[in-house]
């Protein structure tokens, strides 16, 4: 059967993406099989359409209808593949769910993601902006990840070194934007202790007496309950902005006239300023711009409070970005990729 028989049209991209926007793919493919997705690109009569690859939607704001084939990877499978005299290798395929690879992964005893609880969207879409949370990043863990090459045909393997990543960041969201992950393997220590460099992790009742990984994977899941809203109740794609990285200078000319500003030292001497602080203290937390909002409890999370559109979500954000620069001097960049 070719890839083509499957394909829909007109299809409704709104249960597709966290942040509930309405929009319409002109084609729509739930990829299962990866010989489907290499037989699109196989197929002239799909050549010239513009594709997008969607996993759990949970980290892109659309801007309109998408005039093209959206991708929906939905490839199933995981396996631990092996192991080393440090690392367990389990891998799993790009349309695993998270969340529930993580907790896979914790209940046969094998810690080393769980404070990567919770985090909504695919195993695929984990490495495009390396996610992190609680003193974690995807590249503390990742082995390599089976990427195709839709330019050249190719499927090819590539390890962390190649992937460059950084903070939200990595070659798939610059000029390996065109490359398409199929599975990740990840390399989980064998001699696991509990990673609670994140105040607020180390501070959650039991966290101080030997937690195991369930217990830490239970503790993250607690704190993102209360801080963070539901996508299935309300709209979002979690943190907005990305907290901007400034000069130390720069930083500490910001703390002689805001003393409270939230800062965090990096390794090479720049500093990571908090974002939802900046946003909050401009008196943005809570207020609205049509239907697009700002969460009352956490100023860096944008909000659908219903029937929001992608341009209202914008409006709200450079509204947002153009205070925060007014006041601090920082321009903050967005973390969803704008369809
Ligand atoms: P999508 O939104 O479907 O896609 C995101 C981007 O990746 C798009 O450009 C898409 O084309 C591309 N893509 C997706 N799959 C593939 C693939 N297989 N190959 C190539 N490209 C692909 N992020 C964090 O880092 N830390 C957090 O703590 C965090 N918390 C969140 C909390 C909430 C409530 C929400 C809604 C989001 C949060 N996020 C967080 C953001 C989001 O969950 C992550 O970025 C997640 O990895 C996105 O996965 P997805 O499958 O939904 O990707
Ligand atoms: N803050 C405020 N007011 C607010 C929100 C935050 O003053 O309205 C202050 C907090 O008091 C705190 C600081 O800002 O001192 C940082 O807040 P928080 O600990 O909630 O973390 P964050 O910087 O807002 C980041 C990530 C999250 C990740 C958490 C935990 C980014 C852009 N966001 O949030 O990732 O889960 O840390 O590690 O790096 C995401 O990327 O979507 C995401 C949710």
């Amino acid at each position: 059967m070719s890839a083509s028989s499957s394909v829909q049209y007109q299809h409704s991209l709104q249960p597709l993406n966290t942040f509930g926007i309405a929009a319409t793919a002109r084609a729509y493919l739930r990829v299962t099989k990866k010989e489907q997705l290499l037989g699109v690109y196989a197929d002239g009569a799909w050549a010239t359409l513009p594709k997008l690859v969607l996993g759990g939607g949970s980290n892109v704001l659309l801007t309109g209808d998408f005039d093209g084939l959206v991708l929906h990877l939905a490839l199933e499978g995981k396996e631990l593949i092996g192991g080393d005299d440090r690392h367990h290798f389990v891998r799993a395929s790009a349309g695993e769910n998270w969340h529930a690879f993580v907790q896979w992964t914790v209940g046969q005893g094998i810690g080393g993601l769980e404070n990567l609880s919770l985090i909504p969207g695919t195993v695929g879409a984990a490495p495009i902006q390396n996610i992190g949370a609680y003193g974690l990043e995807i590249k503390d863990v990742f082995h390599s990840a089976t990427v195709f090459d839709p330019v050249s045909g190719e499927t090819r393997v590539m390890d962390a070194a190649a992937c460059r990543f950084g903070y939200r960041d990595s070659v798939f969201k610059q000029e390996g934007r065109h490359l398409i992950i199929l599975d990740v393997t990840f390399a989980l220590p064998k001699q696991w202790t509990p990673n609670l460099r994140y105040a607020e992790l180390a501070a959650e009742p039991g966290m101080a007496e030997a937690p195991t990984p369930q217990q830490v994977a239970d503790a993250v899941i607690a704190i993102r309950r209360r801080k963070l809203p539901d996508p299935a109740v309300i709209g979002n794609a979690g943190s907005f902005f990305k907290n901007p990285v400034v000069p130390g200078a720069q930083c500490a000319a910001l703390l002689a006239r805001f003393p409270n500003l939230v800062h965090h030292a990096q390794p090479d001497g720049s500093e990571k300023l908090a974002a939802g602080w900046l946003i909050d203290q401009c008196g943005w937390k809570g207020k609205s711009l049509g239907a697009a909002g700002v969460y009352p409890q956490q100023a860096l999370v944008l909000v659908n409070n219903g029937g929001a559109t992608g341009a209202e979500v914008v409006a709200l954000a450079q509204a947002i970005q153009a205070d925060v620069q007014a006041r601090y001097g920082v321009l903050l960049e967005p973390e969803p990729v704008f369809i």
